[in-house]
């Protein structure tokens, strides 16, 4: 008897979808395709002479850590360095308060596991970071979206979602994917207070916070709830769990992110992702230590810093070069997204189809939204990334794209032709 697979899945599956980002992917593979949809890094930044050279040292002086299994809380000297790294801007980690993920991604997901009961509210950004909900509809999650502008998270609103009592906020500070905006400094000091007054835990994700292409850095939220908090000088208290990872700033493919929480919640963590996968690949994380160690990852990030300022400037170039006065964008500070809004009555997902004939590709914005409640316009939106084409092609794309937005335009009107 042959099984019948779709009526044995557990009834958790039923909320999940595969993202449209992969799907959209498949679609912009064409060679003559310029593709600002994926949130890839640019290969051609990649160290790779690094990564010869440490991988033969790995071999040659650590092979028998390496290859062999490891602690669930990841390569300890690696979780050092993250700890040194972070007290540098403040956050008084410890090796104790540092876990190492597979990528943020799994963070996403063990954090989920670790808070997220069936019909738990999550309070997120509208719009939001796609594979968090990825991460989180599994759990059987309903979500209270809070708009942002270009000041990040609206605060001001945060009052009358947080009376329901969601279980965590869901907050990207700097640079956020997809809205390149970033949380200003009194905003912050807003959401940590809020978050203590009504005792609601906030989930930082900071991918992104080291690539910052002009201003002064801002001040983790994980910093300021510290502040606010006692303080028992071992940091197992706090209302903010921390993530970010390696894969802008060293290569995605390492799959190395981490997480930094209050002790208690560390070790409550490393209980699940016992259950997932033991431990994250000791290999990847022993290479990661030795690609990393000395100055060579914060002089590497200054490279990077210099090549996605360059692209992110061509683009926003070639936007008031090419795109008409109706249509209106986000100017990043840093990261690897910028946020188009259409006029009324446009519709990105037909955009895209048009855009494509064109040879150009983006990501509609409405995948990012959990809710279509809280934005009457979420299908007005696409989501650009500035980091993974050369400059040349960033102004070709962008003018190709502008020829679709026009040509849309005056189909629906908006404009004379
Ligand atoms: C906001 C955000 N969080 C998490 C991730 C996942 O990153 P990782 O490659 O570390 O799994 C991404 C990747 O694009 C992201 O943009």
């Amino acid at each position: 008897m042959s099984i019948a697979w779709t009526s044995r899945y557990a009834l958790r599956t039923k909320a999940v979808k595969g993202s449209i980002i992969r799907e959209l992917l498949k679609l912009t593979q064409r060679p003559e395709v310029i593709s600002f949809a994926g949130g890839l890094p640019a290969s051609d930044v990649f160290p790779i002479e690094r990564f010869e050279e440490a991988c033969k040292k790995v071999l040659e002086e650590h092979a028998s850590v390496a290859l062999q299994y490891g602690e669930t809380e990841g390569y300890k000297p690696l979780r050092d360095m993250i700890a040194r790294h972070l007290r540098r801007y403040g956050v008084k980690a410890e090796v104790e308060n540092v876990l190492i993920t597979s990528g943020s991604q799994q963070a996403l997901d063990l954090i989920g596991k670790l808070l997220i009961n069936p019909g738990d509210r999550v309070l997120v950004e509208a719009p939001t970071y796609l594979g968090a909900l990825q991460a989180f509809n599994v759990y059987g999650t309903e979500y209270v979206s809070v708009p942002c502008d270009e000041n990040g998270l609206r605060t001001d609103l945060l009052e009358a979602p947080l009376r329901l009592g969601p279980k965590f906020m869901y907050v990207l500070p700097n640079f956020q994917n997809p809205g390149g905006t970033t949380l200003s400094e009194d905003r912050r000091h807003a959401l940590v207070s809020l978050a203590n007054k009504y005792g609601i835990p906030i989930v930082e994700d900071d991918p992104y916070g080291q690539l910052r292409y002009e201003g002064e850095h801002l001040t983790p939220l994980v910093v300021l709830d510290r502040e606010n908090s006692p303080g028992d000088g071992q940091y197992t208290v706090g209302n903010v769990i921390y993530l970010s990872t390696f894969s802008k700033t060293l290569a995605p493919g390492l799959r190395l992110g981490w997480i930094v929480a209050p002790r208690p919640v560390i070790a409550k963590l490393v209980e699940l992702k016992q259950g997932a996968d033991l431990h994250t690949s000791t290999f990847t994380q022993v290479l990661a230590y030795e690609i990393a160690r000395g100055n060579f990852l914060d002089e590497h990030v200054k490279r990077i810093r210099s090549v996605y300022r360059e692209r992110r400037d061509v683009m926003l170039q070639a936007l008031k070069q090419y795109f008409p006065p109706e249509v209106t964008w986000t100017r990043p500070k840093g990261g690897l997204f910028l946020w188009v809004t259409l006029p009324e009555g446009m519709d990105a997902n037909e955009l895209f189809a048009e855009a494509l004939k064109e040879n150009v590709a983006f990501v509609p914005g409405d995948s990012f939204f959990a809710s279509s409640d809280q934005n009457g316009h979420i299908g007005r939106h696409l989501r650009l990334n500035f980091s993974n084409a050369r400059p040349e092609q960033i102004r070709e794309g962008i003018r190709r794209l502008s020829v679709a937005v026009k040509a849309h335009l005056v189909d629906l009107h908006v404009v004379a032709p």
